[in-house]
Protein backbone atom coordinates (compact mmCIF):
# COMPACT_ATOMS: atom_id res chain seq x y z
CA UNK A 1 0.00 0.00 0.00
CA UNK A 2 2.95 2.39 0.57
CA UNK A 3 3.21 3.07 -2.87
CA UNK A 4 0.27 3.83 -3.98
CA UNK A 5 -1.04 7.58 -3.50
CA UNK A 6 -3.78 8.13 -0.85
CA UNK A 7 -5.68 11.23 -0.29
CA UNK A 8 -6.91 12.30 3.22
CA UNK A 9 -9.71 15.51 2.96
CA UNK A 10 -9.73 17.49 6.22
CA UNK A 11 -12.66 19.05 6.98
CA UNK A 12 -12.45 21.54 9.39
CA UNK A 13 -12.58 25.17 10.05
CA UNK A 14 -9.79 25.08 12.42
CA UNK A 15 -6.57 25.26 10.35
CA UNK A 16 -4.33 23.48 13.46
CA UNK A 17 -6.22 20.45 12.62
CA UNK A 18 -5.54 20.58 9.20
CA UNK A 19 -1.72 21.24 9.90
CA UNK A 20 -1.88 18.57 12.18
CA UNK A 21 -3.11 15.95 9.80
CA UNK A 22 -0.76 18.06 7.36
CA UNK A 23 2.47 16.68 9.35
CA UNK A 24 1.66 13.73 10.37
CA UNK A 25 0.90 12.60 6.45
CA UNK A 26 4.00 14.16 5.45
CA UNK A 27 5.69 10.76 7.14
CA UNK A 28 3.52 8.15 5.31
CA UNK A 29 4.76 7.67 1.44
CA UNK A 30 2.55 8.79 -1.18
CA UNK A 31 0.19 10.37 1.20
CA UNK A 32 -1.60 14.10 -0.09
CA UNK A 33 -3.78 16.06 1.83
CA UNK A 34 -6.67 18.12 0.78
CA UNK A 35 -8.14 20.88 2.62
CA UNK A 36 -11.77 21.84 2.99
CA UNK A 37 -12.52 24.77 5.74
CA UNK A 38 -16.07 23.85 6.55
CA UNK A 39 -18.02 22.28 8.82
CA UNK A 40 -19.31 18.77 7.55
CA UNK A 41 -23.00 19.78 7.90
CA UNK A 42 -22.32 22.61 5.76
CA UNK A 43 -21.40 20.59 2.76
CA UNK A 44 -23.69 17.72 1.99
CA UNK A 45 -23.33 17.31 -1.25
CA UNK A 46 -20.03 18.45 -1.74
CA UNK A 47 -18.83 15.87 1.15
CA UNK A 48 -20.62 13.31 -0.69
CA UNK A 49 -18.69 13.73 -4.05
CA UNK A 50 -14.75 13.73 -1.46
CA UNK A 51 -16.03 10.78 -0.03
CA UNK A 52 -16.40 8.61 -3.34
CA UNK A 53 -12.93 10.51 -4.33
CA UNK A 54 -11.10 9.96 -1.60
CA UNK A 55 -9.70 7.52 0.31
CA UNK A 56 -10.21 8.95 4.19
CA UNK A 57 -12.23 11.77 4.99
CA UNK A 58 -11.27 13.85 9.21
CA UNK A 59 -13.69 16.00 10.12
CA UNK A 60 -14.12 17.76 13.22
CA UNK A 61 -17.48 17.22 15.19
CA UNK A 62 -19.96 20.12 15.15
CA UNK A 63 -22.14 20.37 18.23
CA UNK A 64 -25.01 18.99 16.81
CA UNK A 65 -23.87 15.21 16.65
CA UNK A 66 -26.79 13.88 15.09
CA UNK A 67 -26.78 15.92 11.71
CA UNK A 68 -23.02 14.60 11.30
CA UNK A 69 -23.93 11.26 11.73
CA UNK A 70 -26.63 11.79 9.35
CA UNK A 71 -23.89 13.27 7.01
CA UNK A 72 -21.39 10.01 7.56
CA UNK A 73 -24.72 7.59 7.34
CA UNK A 74 -24.91 9.51 3.62
CA UNK A 75 -21.45 9.18 2.98
CA UNK A 76 -20.89 5.77 3.50
CA UNK A 77 -24.69 4.96 1.60
CA UNK A 78 -23.24 6.88 -1.06
CA UNK A 79 -19.69 4.86 -1.34
CA UNK A 80 -21.68 1.40 -0.99
CA UNK A 81 -20.22 1.48 2.69
CA UNK A 82 -16.04 1.77 1.38
CA UNK A 83 -16.02 5.29 2.98
CA UNK A 84 -13.12 5.67 5.36
CA UNK A 85 -14.22 8.23 8.02
CA UNK A 86 -12.46 9.79 10.99
CA UNK A 87 -13.54 12.36 13.46
CA UNK A 88 -12.03 14.95 16.15
CA UNK A 89 -14.29 16.13 18.64
CA UNK A 90 -14.21 18.26 21.82
CA UNK A 91 -12.85 16.32 24.84
CA UNK A 92 -16.29 16.89 26.06
CA UNK A 93 -18.25 15.52 23.79
CA UNK A 94 -21.18 13.44 25.57
CA UNK A 95 -21.14 9.76 25.68
CA UNK A 96 -24.22 9.26 23.69
CA UNK A 97 -22.75 11.75 20.96
CA UNK A 98 -19.99 9.64 20.49
CA UNK A 99 -22.43 6.25 20.17
CA UNK A 100 -24.40 8.31 17.11
CA UNK A 101 -20.92 9.16 15.13
CA UNK A 102 -19.42 5.76 15.58
CA UNK A 103 -22.93 3.50 15.13
CA UNK A 104 -23.51 5.88 12.13
CA UNK A 105 -20.06 4.35 10.78
CA UNK A 106 -17.23 6.76 12.05
CA UNK A 107 -14.10 4.63 12.38
CA UNK A 108 -12.62 6.23 15.12
CA UNK A 109 -13.25 9.03 16.88
CA UNK A 110 -9.79 11.31 17.96
CA UNK A 111 -10.48 13.84 20.85
CA UNK A 112 -8.86 17.46 18.96
CA UNK A 113 -6.01 17.59 21.99
CA UNK A 114 -5.00 14.33 19.79
CA UNK A 115 -0.88 14.28 19.38
CA UNK A 116 0.77 13.39 16.19
CA UNK A 117 1.87 10.33 17.56
CA UNK A 118 -2.56 9.36 18.36
CA UNK A 119 -3.27 10.94 14.72
CA UNK A 120 -0.28 9.00 12.72
CA UNK A 121 -2.28 5.15 14.47
CA UNK A 122 -5.40 6.11 13.69
CA UNK A 123 -5.01 7.26 10.35
CA UNK A 124 -2.98 4.36 9.31
CA UNK A 125 -5.71 2.44 11.10
CA UNK A 126 -8.06 3.58 8.84
CA UNK A 127 -6.23 3.25 5.75
CA UNK A 128 -5.19 -0.19 6.54
CA UNK A 129 -8.83 -1.39 6.72
CA UNK A 130 -9.29 -1.04 2.99
CA UNK A 131 -6.16 -3.28 2.27
CA UNK A 132 -7.50 -6.69 1.08
CA UNK A 133 -5.32 -8.67 3.61
CA UNK A 134 -6.79 -8.52 7.19
CA UNK A 135 -5.23 -10.37 10.21
CA UNK A 136 -3.00 -13.44 9.08
CA UNK A 137 -4.75 -16.05 8.77
CA UNK A 138 -8.14 -14.98 8.71
CA UNK A 139 -10.22 -16.07 6.38
CA UNK A 140 -13.19 -13.12 4.87
CA UNK A 141 -15.04 -16.11 3.26
CA UNK A 142 -18.08 -16.61 5.37
CA UNK A 143 -17.09 -13.96 7.94
CA UNK A 144 -20.41 -13.49 10.09
CA UNK A 145 -18.44 -10.13 11.60
CA UNK A 146 -19.52 -11.27 14.89
CA UNK A 147 -20.62 -8.82 17.68
CA UNK A 148 -18.31 -8.45 20.63
CA UNK A 149 -19.64 -7.83 23.78
CA UNK A 150 -17.22 -7.87 26.62
CA UNK A 151 -18.70 -8.24 30.84
CA UNK A 152 -16.73 -6.51 33.76
CA UNK A 153 -16.93 -6.38 37.36
CA UNK A 154 -16.60 -3.55 39.79
CA UNK A 155 -16.00 -6.20 42.45
CA UNK A 156 -15.63 -9.90 42.87
CA UNK A 157 -18.97 -11.73 43.03
CA UNK A 158 -20.89 -8.85 41.41
CA UNK A 159 -22.62 -11.45 39.31
CA UNK A 160 -20.50 -11.05 35.93
CA UNK A 161 -19.54 -14.46 35.28
CA UNK A 162 -23.25 -15.32 36.06
CA UNK A 163 -24.46 -12.88 33.15
CA UNK A 164 -21.21 -13.64 31.05
CA UNK A 165 -22.26 -17.24 30.49
CA UNK A 166 -26.17 -17.15 30.03
CA UNK A 167 -26.25 -14.15 28.37
CA UNK A 168 -24.04 -16.37 25.88
CA UNK A 169 -26.58 -18.82 26.35
CA UNK A 170 -29.78 -16.31 25.81
CA UNK A 171 -27.40 -14.82 22.43
CA UNK A 172 -27.79 -18.40 20.74
CA UNK A 173 -31.64 -17.88 20.45
CA UNK A 174 -32.66 -21.60 20.37
CA UNK A 175 -35.72 -22.28 18.93
CA UNK A 176 -38.11 -25.59 17.90
CA UNK A 177 -39.93 -27.54 19.84
CA UNK A 178 -36.97 -29.02 21.63
CA UNK A 179 -35.20 -26.13 21.18
CA UNK A 180 -32.84 -28.15 19.15
CA UNK A 181 -31.96 -25.01 16.34
CA UNK A 182 -30.08 -22.48 17.05
CA UNK A 183 -30.05 -19.05 15.45
CA UNK A 184 -26.92 -18.13 16.21
CA UNK A 185 -23.38 -19.16 17.12
CA UNK A 186 -21.87 -17.94 20.11
CA UNK A 187 -18.22 -17.67 21.61
CA UNK A 188 -17.83 -17.02 25.28
CA UNK A 189 -13.78 -16.24 25.66
CA UNK A 190 -12.83 -16.65 29.50
CA UNK A 191 -10.37 -13.54 29.58
CA UNK A 192 -10.13 -13.47 33.28
CA UNK A 193 -6.81 -15.55 32.73
CA UNK A 194 -6.44 -16.61 36.73
CA UNK A 195 -9.64 -16.37 38.13
CA UNK A 196 -12.18 -17.60 35.14
CA UNK A 197 -15.10 -19.15 36.77
CA UNK A 198 -16.80 -19.77 33.07
CA UNK A 199 -15.60 -23.64 32.80
CA UNK A 200 -17.24 -24.52 36.47
CA UNK A 201 -20.15 -22.79 36.21
CA UNK A 202 -21.14 -25.18 32.66
CA UNK A 203 -19.17 -27.90 33.86
CA UNK A 204 -16.07 -28.18 31.52
CA UNK A 205 -12.65 -28.96 32.20
CA UNK A 206 -10.15 -26.08 32.40
CA UNK A 207 -8.49 -25.56 28.76
CA UNK A 208 -4.75 -24.84 28.52
CA UNK A 209 -5.12 -23.00 24.83
CA UNK A 210 -4.84 -19.57 27.03
CA UNK A 211 -1.92 -20.69 29.16
CA UNK A 212 0.00 -21.95 26.39
CA UNK A 213 -0.65 -18.72 24.10
CA UNK A 214 0.58 -16.77 27.37
CA UNK A 215 3.45 -19.00 28.12
CA UNK A 216 4.66 -19.54 23.91
CA UNK A 217 3.68 -16.22 23.26
CA UNK A 218 2.19 -17.13 19.15
CA UNK A 219 0.15 -15.20 17.02
CA UNK A 220 -3.04 -17.45 17.39
CA UNK A 221 -4.37 -18.11 14.14
CA UNK A 222 -8.06 -19.32 12.57
CA UNK A 223 -7.45 -23.15 13.22
CA UNK A 224 -6.02 -22.52 16.23
CA UNK A 225 -9.12 -20.19 17.54
CA UNK A 226 -11.68 -22.65 15.92
CA UNK A 227 -10.21 -25.74 18.03
CA UNK A 228 -9.74 -24.04 21.69
CA UNK A 229 -13.31 -23.99 21.44
CA UNK A 230 -15.51 -26.69 23.31
CA UNK A 231 -18.92 -26.84 22.70
CA UNK A 232 -21.30 -26.23 26.09
CA UNK A 233 -24.98 -26.37 24.17
CA UNK A 234 -26.00 -26.02 21.19
CA UNK A 235 -25.02 -23.41 19.67
CA UNK A 236 -22.70 -22.05 22.66
CA UNK A 237 -19.03 -22.50 22.07
CA UNK A 238 -16.29 -22.27 25.41
CA UNK A 239 -13.01 -21.27 25.59
CA UNK A 240 -12.63 -21.94 29.33
CA UNK A 241 -9.57 -20.19 31.11
CA UNK A 242 -7.00 -22.78 32.20
CA UNK A 243 -6.17 -24.30 35.65
CA UNK A 244 -2.42 -23.09 35.51
CA UNK A 245 -1.58 -19.79 36.73
CA UNK A 246 -0.77 -18.05 34.12
CA UNK A 247 0.63 -14.17 34.68
CA UNK A 248 -2.29 -11.85 33.51
CA UNK A 249 1.03 -9.82 31.47
CA UNK A 250 2.24 -12.42 29.67
CA UNK A 251 -0.27 -12.14 26.92
CA UNK A 252 0.42 -9.48 24.73
CA UNK A 253 -1.84 -7.16 22.85
CA UNK A 254 -1.45 -8.88 19.46
CA UNK A 255 -1.67 -12.65 20.45
CA UNK A 256 -5.48 -11.37 22.01
CA UNK A 257 -6.36 -9.09 19.21
CA UNK A 258 -5.73 -11.85 16.76
CA UNK A 259 -8.10 -14.37 18.63
CA UNK A 260 -10.39 -12.00 19.33
CA UNK A 261 -10.77 -11.40 14.85
CA UNK A 262 -11.09 -14.93 14.43
CA UNK A 263 -13.47 -15.69 16.51
CA UNK A 264 -15.44 -12.68 14.80
CA UNK A 265 -15.19 -14.29 11.84
CA UNK A 266 -16.14 -17.89 13.12
CA UNK A 267 -18.89 -17.03 15.60
CA UNK A 268 -22.24 -14.39 15.59
CA UNK A 269 -21.87 -13.57 18.84
CA UNK A 270 -18.14 -13.11 20.96
CA UNK A 271 -19.04 -12.58 24.77
CA UNK A 272 -15.84 -12.05 26.69
CA UNK A 273 -15.40 -12.30 30.04
CA UNK A 274 -12.60 -9.56 31.65
CA UNK A 275 -10.63 -9.36 34.43
CA UNK A 276 -11.09 -6.86 36.99
CA UNK A 277 -7.43 -6.50 36.94
CA UNK A 278 -5.61 -3.68 34.39
CA UNK A 279 -3.48 -5.38 31.25
CA UNK A 280 -2.14 -4.13 28.09
CA UNK A 281 -4.05 -6.22 26.33
CA UNK A 282 -7.15 -5.12 27.60
CA UNK A 283 -7.07 -2.43 24.86
CA UNK A 284 -7.50 -4.96 21.40
CA UNK A 285 -10.65 -6.47 23.31
CA UNK A 286 -12.36 -3.07 24.16
CA UNK A 287 -11.47 -1.69 20.63
CA UNK A 288 -13.08 -4.71 19.31
CA UNK A 289 -15.99 -4.77 21.80
CA UNK A 290 -19.28 -2.97 20.26
CA UNK A 291 -20.85 -3.07 23.84
CA UNK A 292 -19.11 -2.92 27.47
CA UNK A 293 -21.19 -4.80 30.43
CA UNK A 294 -20.12 -3.28 33.29
CA UNK A 295 -21.88 -5.75 36.37
CA UNK A 296 -21.79 -3.90 39.77
CA UNK A 297 -23.91 -3.03 42.84
CA UNK A 298 -25.18 0.34 43.36
CA UNK A 299 -23.27 0.63 46.99
CA UNK A 300 -20.65 3.51 46.98
CA UNK A 301 -17.77 1.37 46.83
CA UNK A 302 -18.81 -0.21 43.90
CA UNK A 303 -20.22 2.43 41.90
CA UNK A 304 -16.15 4.12 42.90
CA UNK A 305 -14.54 0.70 41.58
CA UNK A 306 -16.70 0.86 38.64
CA UNK A 307 -15.94 4.22 38.05
CA UNK A 308 -12.44 3.75 37.94
CA UNK A 309 -12.59 0.91 35.80
CA UNK A 310 -14.95 2.83 33.36
CA UNK A 311 -12.24 5.73 33.02
CA UNK A 312 -9.26 3.55 32.47
CA UNK A 313 -11.38 1.56 29.54
CA UNK A 314 -12.59 4.73 27.79
CA UNK A 315 -9.20 5.98 27.87
CA UNK A 316 -8.10 2.48 25.84
CA UNK A 317 -11.32 2.85 23.69
CA UNK A 318 -12.84 6.24 23.38
CA UNK A 319 -16.01 5.01 21.39
CA UNK A 320 -16.29 2.21 23.71
CA UNK A 321 -20.10 2.38 24.52
CA UNK A 322 -20.83 0.86 28.03
CA UNK A 323 -24.23 -0.16 29.39
CA UNK A 324 -24.34 -0.18 33.46
CA UNK A 325 -25.72 -3.48 35.10
CA UNK A 326 -26.99 -3.44 38.58
CA UNK A 327 -26.51 -6.64 40.06
CA UNK A 328 -28.91 -8.46 42.90
CA UNK A 329 -31.27 -5.78 42.51
CA UNK A 330 -35.15 -5.74 41.01
CA UNK A 331 -34.85 -2.36 38.83
CA UNK A 332 -37.54 -0.08 41.95
CA UNK A 333 -40.19 2.09 40.71
CA UNK A 334 -38.95 5.44 42.40
CA UNK A 335 -35.41 5.56 41.74
CA UNK A 336 -33.98 5.79 45.33
CA UNK A 337 -31.42 8.36 45.97
CA UNK A 338 -28.48 6.55 46.36
CA UNK A 339 -28.69 5.41 42.88
CA UNK A 340 -29.60 8.33 41.60
CA UNK A 341 -26.52 9.57 42.90
CA UNK A 342 -24.23 6.64 42.16
CA UNK A 343 -26.10 6.80 38.57
CA UNK A 344 -24.75 10.94 38.82
CA UNK A 345 -21.01 9.49 39.56
CA UNK A 346 -20.79 6.93 36.56
CA UNK A 347 -22.49 9.48 33.89
CA UNK A 348 -24.54 6.81 32.82
CA UNK A 349 -28.29 5.70 33.70
CA UNK A 350 -28.73 2.34 35.24
CA UNK A 351 -29.40 0.32 31.72
CA UNK A 352 -29.91 -3.10 33.30
CA UNK A 353 -31.11 -4.75 36.66
CA UNK A 354 -30.63 -8.43 37.20
CA UNK A 355 -32.78 -9.43 40.57
CA UNK A 356 -31.30 -11.07 43.22
CA UNK A 357 -32.36 -14.59 42.73
CA UNK A 358 -30.44 -16.99 44.83
CA UNK A 359 -32.03 -20.20 44.31
CA UNK A 360 -32.16 -19.91 40.41
CA UNK A 361 -28.57 -18.91 40.33
CA UNK A 362 -26.81 -21.55 42.62
CA UNK A 363 -29.36 -23.97 41.07
CA UNK A 364 -27.93 -23.45 37.50
CA UNK A 365 -24.01 -23.61 38.86
CA UNK A 366 -24.96 -26.62 40.93
CA UNK A 367 -26.22 -28.29 37.84
CA UNK A 368 -23.46 -26.63 35.90
CA UNK A 369 -25.75 -25.82 33.25
CA UNK A 370 -26.99 -22.24 32.05
CA UNK A 371 -29.85 -20.65 33.93
CA UNK A 372 -32.22 -21.76 30.58
CA UNK A 373 -31.86 -25.14 31.60
CA UNK A 374 -32.09 -25.15 35.09
CA UNK A 375 -34.64 -21.98 35.90
CA UNK A 376 -35.67 -20.84 32.76
CA UNK A 377 -38.90 -18.96 34.42
CA UNK A 378 -36.81 -17.56 36.99
CA UNK A 379 -37.15 -14.22 37.35
CA UNK A 380 -32.75 -13.71 36.81
CA UNK A 381 -33.00 -15.84 33.50
CA UNK A 382 -35.60 -13.54 32.29
CA UNK A 383 -33.84 -10.23 32.72
CA UNK A 384 -31.05 -12.13 30.85
CA UNK A 385 -32.76 -12.85 28.00
CA UNK A 386 -34.37 -9.40 27.94
CA UNK A 387 -30.96 -7.82 27.64
CA UNK A 388 -29.83 -10.51 24.84
CA UNK A 389 -32.53 -9.18 23.11
CA UNK A 390 -31.57 -5.82 23.12
CA UNK A 391 -28.31 -7.11 21.97
CA UNK A 392 -29.58 -9.38 18.91
CA UNK A 393 -31.31 -5.85 18.00
CA UNK A 394 -28.45 -3.80 17.75
CA UNK A 395 -26.21 -6.27 15.54
CA UNK A 396 -29.68 -7.03 13.31
CA UNK A 397 -29.48 -2.99 13.24
CA UNK A 398 -25.58 -2.94 12.58
CA UNK A 399 -25.98 -5.79 9.70
CA UNK A 400 -28.99 -4.14 7.96
CA UNK A 401 -26.67 -0.53 8.01
CA UNK A 402 -23.63 -1.92 6.64
CA UNK A 403 -25.73 -3.66 3.64
CA UNK A 404 -28.88 -1.79 3.04
CA UNK A 405 -29.27 -2.85 -0.46
CA UNK A 406 -29.34 -6.65 0.26
CA UNK A 407 -31.39 -6.60 3.53
CA UNK A 408 -28.81 -9.20 4.83
CA UNK A 409 -30.20 -10.58 7.35
CA UNK A 410 -28.61 -11.91 10.43
N1 LIG B 1 -28.47 -12.12 40.51
C1 LIG B 1 -28.00 -13.02 41.39
N2 LIG B 1 -28.75 -13.43 42.42
C2 LIG B 1 -28.28 -14.31 43.31
N3 LIG B 1 -27.08 -14.87 43.25
C3 LIG B 1 -26.27 -14.53 42.25
C4 LIG B 1 -26.68 -13.58 41.26
N4 LIG B 1 -25.67 -13.44 40.38
C5 LIG B 1 -24.67 -14.26 40.80
N5 LIG B 1 -25.02 -14.92 41.90
C6 LIG B 1 -24.20 -15.87 42.66
O1 LIG B 1 -23.13 -15.14 43.24
C7 LIG B 1 -21.92 -15.86 43.16
C8 LIG B 1 -20.88 -15.02 42.42
O2 LIG B 1 -21.32 -14.81 41.10
P1 LIG B 1 -20.30 -14.67 39.88
O3 LIG B 1 -21.14 -14.60 38.66
O4 LIG B 1 -19.26 -15.73 39.93
O5 LIG B 1 -19.66 -13.24 40.19
P2 LIG B 1 -18.34 -12.55 39.56
O6 LIG B 1 -18.00 -13.26 38.30
O7 LIG B 1 -18.75 -11.13 39.35
O8 LIG B 1 -17.28 -12.67 40.59
C9 LIG B 1 -22.24 -17.17 42.46
O9 LIG B 1 -22.41 -18.16 43.43
C10 LIG B 1 -23.54 -16.90 41.74
O10 LIG B 1 -24.33 -18.07 41.64
MG1 LIG C 1 -16.16 -14.15 37.67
Amino acid sequence: MQAETQSIVVISKDPAVCALVASVAQFQPGTGVKKCASALSEINGTALQLAKDNDLIIFRAGAEAATDAAAVKEMLRHTGGTARILALADTSMPFADLRLLTEAGVQDVLPETASADEMSAAIRKCLKAEEPQPLAGVSTRGSREGMVVAVSQSCGGAGATTLAVNLADCLTRRRGLRRQEAEFKVALLDLDLQFGAVGSFLDLPPNRCLYELASEGFVPDDVFAEQSMSEAALGLWVLAAPAEIAPLHALKPEQVQALVAHLRQQFDFVVIGLPRALAEWLTPVLEASERLLMVTGSSVPAITQARRLLDFYAEASMSLQTDIVISRERKPIVAASHHKEASKLLQKPFKYWLPNDPSAASAAVDRGVPLSAAAGRSSLAKAIRRLSRDLIETRKARAAAAQPQHGKAV
